[in-house]
């Protein structure tokens, strides 16, 4: 497993690009399957998640291509048969969102197998608000054996009223609808970016909704969609996490390929804590934290507020910053699982429940520490950038889902970062860790 040797205490400086959004190519990627023509995506990260994805559609009969290289790379997919509609536990379960190609495929095919997602670190990640939307535009689900079977002659447009608000299930729904007889009204949806990209390309194809950002979607369903091309937003998680990467480590740090109308909630924190934040025109921010950072609460909230995605990143930097900051965990039940790691390099946090209290300044210091989930592990990354010595993170590969060669893009501004690939277990670590 690979692993990375981190030392701390080197400003960030220079300029950092961001990839496109993982989290609207996964749901885009899906969206293939509601056309026999060929989608084209351009900015598609190059991430294990979206591997996976690759992996799933191919599994299903679809041919799927990456396009690689410098100049303009993109990626092909083409669901001209779908030979094999079953979305099969082995990939599953590496990656819950797989659940996103549940809609699409009873929309197109009238059948889907799913294997039912697990939960996974941060919670019990349920899919029954997809089930019962399904359910309601005439989809009869028997869920046996571990799996999902959906089937509908033809899905019928309804009044979908989401219980809780659900990022991947207002896009599964929203796939399901454009191909439905008739109209569908979709209440309390996600109003995320990502929703609002797959939007875009879903009209692209011939799809007819209005309202996607905010909370109510009208689509008209139509008889069938054609072929489109189309660029993914920017990934406003990953410029969020570089954007306090430049803060924790007091640099001067200029994110680039970013879409700073996606990042308010964070813009505001990093300026209330006492970072300098400038806009660059309407994709780059530039910031820099020359003195001391102040203590801010924080609670997370569904687009446009504070997201869930980026809390342990923002905790890594309340270690650093002179106060008691309180986190509050509103989205997912167990999403603090960098805490017990952060405390282990000298951090002071207590957790109560969905609280978890932050006391700082807190010196750092290097340690072996264990990545558990992709939000964690950046956490931890953000940590030993300012830790004192050479951290050593396992378990990266929980950083490959969601961040593109993120050792790369930080060693380029001044990180002191490199990969060992399936490292022994040296005995300095041993050291760290008996
Ligand atoms: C999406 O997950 C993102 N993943 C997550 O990003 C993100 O943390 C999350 O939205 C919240 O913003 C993708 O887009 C692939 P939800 P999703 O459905 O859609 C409950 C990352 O780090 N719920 O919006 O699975 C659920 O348990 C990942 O990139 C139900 O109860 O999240 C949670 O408490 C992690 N029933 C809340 O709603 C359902 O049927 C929000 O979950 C669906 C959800």
């Amino acid at each position: 497993m690979d692993k990375f040797l981190i030392s701390g205490g080197a400003p960030l400086v220079g300029t950092i690009h961001v990839s496109g959004a993982k989290n609207s190519a996964l749901p885009c990627m899906a969206a293939a399957i509601l056309t026999e023509d060929e989608i084209v995506l351009e900015n598609i990260p190059h991430v294990r998640d979206i591997e996976t994805e690759r992996k799933l559609l191919a599994s299903m009969g679809a041919e799927v291509e990456l396009v690689d290289g410098p100049a303009n790379p993109h990626t092909r997919i083409r669901c001209a048969t779908l030979s094999d509609p079953v979305a099969k536990y082995e990939i599953v379960k590496t990656m819950r969102a797989s659940s996103l190609v549940l809609g699409p495929l009873v929309a197109r095919t009238g059948m889907a197998r799913v294997a039912m997602p697990g939960g996974c670190a941060i919670g019990g990640r349920p899919i029954d608000l997809h089930i019962k939307g399904l359910e309601k535009m005439g989809a009869t689900i028997i869920q046996e054996h571990g799996y999902l079977e959906a089937r509908a002659e033809r899905l019928k447009g309804a009044h979908l009223v989401f219980d809780k608000i659900t990022v991947t299930g207002t896009e599964d729904l929203l796939m399901a609808a454009v191909l439905a007889e008739g109209e569908t009204l979709m209440e309390n949806c996600a109003r995320e970016p990502e929703v609002t990209d797959l939007a875009a390309l879903l009209t692209a194809m011939g799809a007819r909704i209005e309202g996607a950002g905010t909370s109510t979607i009208v689509v008209r369903g139509v008889e069938r969609l054609h072929g489109a091309n189309y660029r993914i937003n920017p990934d406003r998680i990953e410029a969020g996490t570089f954007l306090i990467a430049g803060a924790i480590t007091h640099g001067d740090l200029t994110v680039e390929g970013c879409n700073p109308a996606h990042l308010g909630a964070v813009l505001d924190k990093l300026r209330e804590v006492g970072a300098r934040v400038d806009l660059l025109g309407t994709e780059a921010v530039r910031v820099r934290a020359i003195g001391p950072l102040q203590a801010a609460d924080i609670s997370t909230e569904e687009y446009p507020g504070f997201p869930t995605d980026m809390q342990a990143q923002y905790m890594a930097l309340a270690t650093q910053s002179e106060g008691v900051s309180l986190v509050h965990e509103n989205i997912f039940e167990n999403r603090f699982m960098h805490v017990q790691e952060l405390i282990r390099m000298g951090a002071h946090i207590k957790v109560d429940g969905r609280i978890a209290t932050v006391r700082g300044p807190a010196p750092l210091s290097a340690a072996a520490v264990m990545c558990s989930d992709l939000r964690a592990s950046a956490s931890l990354v953000l940590a030993a950038l300012v830790a004192d010595g050479r951290s050593v993170l396992d378990r990266v590969y929980h950083m490959d889902r969601g961040y593109e060669r993120i050792e790369q893009k930080l060693h380029g501004v001044g990180a002191r970062i490199e990969r060992v690939a399936n490292a022994p277990v040296s005995q300095e670590e041993e050291a760290l860790t008996t």
